[in-house]
């Protein structure tokens, strides 16, 4: 476990998390990289190396940096981003291009050819109309590109409306109607510019549940099917994205990679079994279960407001602009206070972020240790989606991220300070008289 609590404080992977937040300040990001280590390699012995043709596209959109990209490499994963950003991460990292895939509902020309240039392992075409612009771009440039469709499998699956993504009303994928995915598949088996190379879903995120993922499975098995018949193609390479539910609250039962895995590959073996042809190569896209229990925040306790019989606000340094996810998606969290971890929790307070919005509530009704100002809480499971989501309102500067291990600590991001914040931004002549 790479969290500890010893002598009344809690230690993240052998680091003493008060004196974290002394030499670093808060709000401060703490990322594990024994954690993420035992996440990858938990993936590699129950995946990638139990079945053969496989990969893992760890999917940066949770976490990136360039230090996460060269922990990735080194971990033996490949790389899913989905913007010209996080690909431009990707390469400053010189993370190796064919072990790139790219993925998003709206690419544009530039990041394209950002894509094509570097020489990436896969496209995910999103939609009928970027098949058309990545031929342009490759007739121009003489070069052959390799795509895999994402499909819009119209499952629906058991999370936060807003992180579902496979049910047929979505902005992602293309719809599976016949005279839409066809064509499409027809188009990319016959051009010239185009290696293609199969099929991507992805049903949705914080997944404890495998059943949209068997569900979606079982379309797009009908798909490599039917694309058999009606063309003679065997699909080389299904991508099944990713979804793995982690633990932010007791009340989360985290499963095992194999829960989800496992079973899909015994359908995909036996599919390929009856229908005589190669198993294709299989491709998962793990985003916050690689890095979401891996991260923890701290943040130094200010104002308290004990409103009598109705609530105490205790406001924390941060709050939305590092952790948007209460507010967004009412996600749940549990945090302890970091100096005084043994103490009996006492006290049931409501940690509040310091933002001008009444929605910037990190978490509510929590049985702590008595606060006073100048503690330092700590919240866990923020690893994912929290640094990559943050946001500069109000004028806060991000946090910086440490990277720690065994005692070791090492800055991954520092922090931005009000400097760099304004440092875009310009005034017209006209207003500086
Ligand atoms: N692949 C694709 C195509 C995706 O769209 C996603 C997540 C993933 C992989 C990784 O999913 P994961 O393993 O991390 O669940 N901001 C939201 C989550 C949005 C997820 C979007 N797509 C949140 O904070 O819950």
């Amino acid at each position: 476990m790479v969290k500890e609590i010893k002598d009344n404080i809690l230690y993240f992977d052998g680091c003493n998390t008060i004196e974290l937040a002394k030499k670093y300040g808060t709000p401060l990001y703490v990322l594990s990289e024994t954690a993420i280590v035992e996440n990858c390699k938990e993936i590699r012995e129950t995946f990638l190396n139990k079945y053969e043709r496989t990969r893992a596209a760890y999917a940066g959109k949770a976490f990136l940096t360039l230090a996460m990209c060269k922990l990735i490499e080194r971990e033996g994963l490949c790389l899913d981003v989905v913007s010209g950003g996080e690909l431009y991460t990707a390469i400053k990292a010189n993370f190796p291009g064919g072990k790139i895939e790219f993925n998003g509902n709206n690419k544009s020309i530039e990041e394209l050819e950002l894509a094509i240039d570097y020489n990436i392992g896969r496209i995910i075409v999103d939609g009928l109309d970027e098949l058309d612009l990545i031929e342009k771009i490759c007739k121009e440039k003489g070069k052959r590109t390799n795509i895999l469709y994402r499909i819009t499998p119209g499952v629906k699956s058991d999370s936060h409306d807003y992180i579902v993504t496979g049910k047929k009303d979505s902005k992602f994928g293309i719809p599976l109607d016949d005279e839409v995915i066809f064509p499409a598949v027809e188009q990319a088996i016959n051009s010239p510019y185009i290696n293609f190379l199969g099929f991507h879903f992805h049903v949705g995120s914080q997944l404890h549940n495998n059943e949209s993922h068997l569900k979606a499975l079982d379309t797009a098995l009908k798909l490599i099917k039917d694309t058999k018949d009606k063309f003679n193609f065997v699909t080389p390479e299904l991508n099944v994205g990713g979804g793995f539910g982690i633990k932010y609250t007791e009340g989360d039962n985290k499963k095992p990679y194999s829960y989800f895995l496992d079973p899909m590959m015994e359908k995909i073996e036996k599919f390929s079994e009856d229908l005589n042809i190669t198993r294709p190569e299989i491709v998962i896209e793990p985003g916050r279960s690689i890095v979401g229990e891996a991260g923890i925040t701290l943040y130094t306790v200010g104002t308290i407001k004990d409103i009598k019989g109705i609530r105490k606000y205790v406001s924390v340094d941060g709050g939305m602009t590092d952790n948007i996810r209460p507010a967004l998606y009412q996600a749940k969290y549990e945090g302890i206070v970091a100096n005084k971890a043994q103490e009996p929790k006492t006290d049931l307070v409501t940690i509040s972020g310091k933002c001008c919005e009444s929605g910037d509530i990190l978490i509510k009704d929590i049985e702590v240790a008595p606060l006073e100002r100048g503690d330092i809480f700590a919240i866990f499971s923020t690893g994912a989606y929290s640094y990559s989501m943050a946001s500069n309102y109000n004028k806060n500067p991000f946090p910086a991220t440490v990277l720690v291990r065994e005692g070791k600590a090492e800055i991954i991001v520092k922090r931005q300070s009000y400097d760099h914040m304004i440092e875009n931004e310009v005034v017209p002549k006209y207003l500086t008289k």
